[in-house]
């Protein structure tokens, strides 16, 4: 890898999303990616190169008669850490089958030897037509990761699959492929899995409530991930930082424990798993009080607790035959006890069949994007979790699902 940096080569097809492709390139640098921008001569219909050449530091060329003398075409692939395709439209996606060489962009996407990232963004007749079905499986086949699309507001009045994925998202997917190449395999195609996500907040009057400061980014990043690997997926999602909407998942928005409970029990009626890394409160005020509390000149009023339900222990309970029930522990340790052995404590109490034991404390797990630990099997397998970002745990976590499926 390049000392400057990983060098990423960030393609542009000419679709209307191509204007979110310069806040996808800004993501990129500011990350430490020093990227070279690659627009087709429609995608400039679209952004300017100047603003390209002004967020990448980058010169932007075309067609493969630029810059003739350095062998563009060639070396540009053969150089790059990673190609980024943002958006990826209809047309790209065949010529990239055909293994076209007519510009710069699809030149190099035949000398490109490193992991390649389409993102699609297209209209849903478009992807959902043979023509483009047959040429996303294709390029799958042939190792090329090709997310699924966002769901929503397509140009005009449309709806549907084929929005690009938010840039947050396709930035989070292009650091997994440099840590880890073989992150996103298919495997989970024809499953459906269930994660939970966030904080839940208790609430004492309408205005108040009890919360705790989980970024809901692990459990996101585990229904992206699933999402992208072929499952069919459902984020229930308590309160959580302001994180973009993953493509391809349907999200289900709860407040408290009680809700978070009912909406899993809902969700996971025909799962193949199930993961809770959502950080459920453990207790919530006995009451509700209908109007919001008053200061008065007195001492306040202490507030009563009481215990919510384990809905991980619950959701284990009911378990149907093959399905996998994941937990997640947060562990600090103390003077006596490791994380691990408190992970190993834990999974015989909760009865799941996986569970991620996360060293917490001193700025690690909560609120930032890094997370490590270990995964442990009641079948007694522990892994180590190396150090990396929350989407290549959530794909350690996959793997082991997929393995046991
Ligand atoms: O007991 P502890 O809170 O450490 O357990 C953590 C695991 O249990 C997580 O997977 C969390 O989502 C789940 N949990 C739950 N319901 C609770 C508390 C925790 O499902 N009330």
């Amino acid at each position: 890898m390049n000392a400057a940096g990983p060098k990423v080569l960030l393609g542009v097809a000419g679709g209307i999303a191509a204007y979110k492709s310069a806040e996808l390139l800004r993501r990129l640098t500011e990350t430490g990616h020093s990227v070279r921008v690659l627009p087709t001569a429609s995608a400039l219909n679209f952004v300017g190169a100047a603003t390209f050449e002004a967020l990448s530091g980058q010169p932007v060329n075309v067609g493969v008669f630029s810059d003739v003398p350095s062998v563009q075409h060639v070396k540009l692939g053969q150089e790059a850490d990673l190609v980024v395709v943002a958006p990826a439209t209809a047309d790209l996606l065949a010529r990239a089958v055909q293994g076209r060489a007519d510009d710069l962009l699809t030149g190099s996407l035949l000398t490109a030897r490193c992991p390649v990232l389409f993102a699609p963004a297209m209209h849903t007749e478009m992807w959902e037509h043979p023509a483009t079905r047959d040429n996303v499986a294709l390029l799958r086949s042939r190792g090329v990761v090709v997310l699924e699309p966002a769901s929503g507001r397509l140009t005009g009045k449309d709806t549907g699959p084929g929005r690009l994925p938010d840039p947050a998202e396709i930035a989070e997917f292009a650091r997994l492929l440099l840590e880890r190449p073989d992150a996103l395999p298919r495997d989970l195609e024809g499953r459906r899995v269930v994660v939970s996500a966030g904080g839940t907040r208790e609430p004492l009057d309408p205005v108040r409530y009890l919360g705790n400061r989980s970024s809901g980014r692990q459990g996101y990043a585990l229904a992206r991930v699933a999402a992208q690997r072929g499952a069919r997926v459902t984020l229930v999602a308590g309160h959580t930082a302001d994180l973009a909407d993953p493509a391809a998942v349907d999200v289900v928005r709860v407040g408290s424990a009680l809700e978070m409970r009912d909406a899993m029990h809902t969700a996971v009626a025909d799962a193949d798993a199930v993961v809770m890394a959502a950080a459920v409160a453990d207790f919530r005020p006995v009451s509700l009080a209908a109007h919001k509390i008053k200061k008065s000149g007195n001492e306040p009023e202490p507030v009563r607790l009481t215990t919510n339900p384990d809905i991980l222990v619950e959701l284990v309970g009911a378990r149907k035959p093959g399905r996998l029930v994941v937990g997640f522990a947060a562990e600090t340790g103390d003077e006596h006890t490791d994380a691990l052995e408190f992970g190993r404590q834990k999974l015989a109490r909760k009865g799941c069949d996986l569970l991620v034991v996360n060293a917490v404390g001193e700025g690690r797990a909560f609120e930032v994007p890094d997370n490590a630990g270990w995964l442990l099997g009641a079948d007694g397998g522990e892994t180590e979790l190396a150090n990396g970002s929350k989407a290549l745990l959530a794909s350690r976590v996959w793997d082991a699902v997929a393995e046991r499926l």
